[in-house]
């Protein structure tokens, strides 16, 4: 049968970077004694409240269709939120979807196609290469230098650029290094996004989630307020990803030009889930203070205890919930060391997951218990001793 070419494009860009977790719920189902580091999924259960307010708003009849755009209160909170980092940010600079993913699959729609080039740290967030192509765009990656803290630079920005690129996929705070870009760095990535009059769409997913140090974003800078499209979501900020509650905030003349699609794709997301996030941004809770410490504490246990093993070098993140490993002084590169290690009881993404400039990583996930922590060091260690 005949299959569009965005199916066929896309018919490679998933399955094998998960089969390491699939088979690690495999292996537990069957009652297997693994510690489970391979996605981010917070550990703490979202503020009550939200349960409530959902709640309610699904008892007091908002059950029905929402606006496409977003509903009313959810549209003047994110819009709120925002103002605060740049004047003049109103409700037609904010479009709602269920979810970053949504939001950056729809976005990417929109600005790119065939022969378009997307710019894009590498390592870089698993879904982005499908992100990518869905399209017809293609990527171009960037790297992002270990010894750079795997902050993206402007030089190798600048050194990537070709005639067909459209866009910057700016990640910060970044899966999965949790490296931080700072307001200098920002500042000469931004310069070189309007020199090669480039968009940029900035995933800030993790923006609570910094442990040391500030946010930053491109976003905030008035001088690229007509290219800079910010994406984000309760997902992490409110340990909440199972609602599927995101947004994208750019130029007005972007959200007005990309409302046909986002209507044509999804005509807007749940008014009880909209409810209950605006709520959330409203509020003061407690979810991600509490995360940023569980997370920063973990990231600091397993890198204090693996850099004392040899061929293990671990980069401590500035932020978000994984930590990453050079595992390449084993003597195996990401991906061998992830399967074997799976053996041994822990289950790791490899880097390989993550781009083409991942191979000797592996990424850990923070979001489980501090003795899972102490336990998955410990088999960890063992391995690589026996190695
Ligand atoms: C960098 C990054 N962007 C986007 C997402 C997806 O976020 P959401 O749950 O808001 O769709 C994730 C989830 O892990 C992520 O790590």
């Amino acid at each position: 049968m005949h299959y569009a070419a965005i199916t066929e494009r896309l018919a490679h860009t998933g399955g094998a970077k998960w089969a390491i977790h699939l088979r690690c719920r495999k292996m537990k189902a069957a009652g297997a004694d693994i510690i489970e580091l391979t996605i981010g999924e917070p550990d703490q259960p979202p503020a009550p409240e939200l349960f409530e307010v959902c709640h309610q708003s699904m008892l007091s009849g908002r059950t029905g269709y929402s606006s496409g755009r977003g509903e009313a209160e959810l549209l003047e909170a994110i819009a709120a939120r925002y103002a605060k980092r740049r004047d003049g940010v109103d409700t037609d600079n904010v479009l709602c979807f269920p979810g970053t993913q949504t939001a950056l699959f729809a976005t990417m729609m929109g600005l790119t196609g065939p022969g378009d080039g997307v710019l894009v740290g590498d390592p870089f967030y698993a879904t982005y290469e499908g992100i990518i192509v869905a399209s017809g765009a293609h990527r171009q990656s960037v790297p992002l230098r270990a010894e750079n803290g795997f902050r993206l630079t402007a030089e190798d920005l600048e050194a990537s650029i070709t005639p067909s690129s459209r866009v910057l996929l700016l990640n910060s705070p970044h899966n999965p290094t949790g490296a931080v870009l700072a307001a200098e760095d920002i500042a000469k990535i931004g310069a070189v996004c309007k020199k090669h009059d480039l968009w940029i769409v900035a995933d800030e997913v993790y923006e609570e989630l910094v442990f040391d140090g500030e946010f930053a974003s491109p976003f905030d800078n008035p001088d690229l307020a007509d290219r800079v499209i910010a994406l984000s979501s309760i997902s992490k900020s409110h340990a909440a990803p199972g609602f599927r509650s995101g947004w994208a905030v750019g130029p007005h003349e972007f959200c007005e030009k990309l409302l046909p699609f986002s209507e044509a794709m999804l005509f807007g997301n749940q008014p009880f889930i909209a409810d209950m996030t605006a709520y959330a941004l409203n509020s003061d809770l407690p979810t991600s203070a509490r995360m940023r410490e569980s997370y920063k504490r973990r990231a600091a246990l397993f890198a204090d205890t693996l850099e004392k093993l040899d061929g293990i070098t671990p980069f401590r993140p500035q932020a978000g919930m994984f930590i990453v490993l050079d595992v390449s002084g084993t003597g195996l590169d990401g991906e061998d060391f992830a399967w074997r290690l799976l053996e041994a009881g822990v289950a790791v993404m490899p880097g390989s997951s993550f781009g083409d400039n991942a191979g000797n990583l592996v990424r850990l996930s923070l979001t489980v218990p501090d003795e899972s922590v102490v336990e998955a060091c410990s088999r960890i260690t063992r391995f690589v001793e026996s190695i």
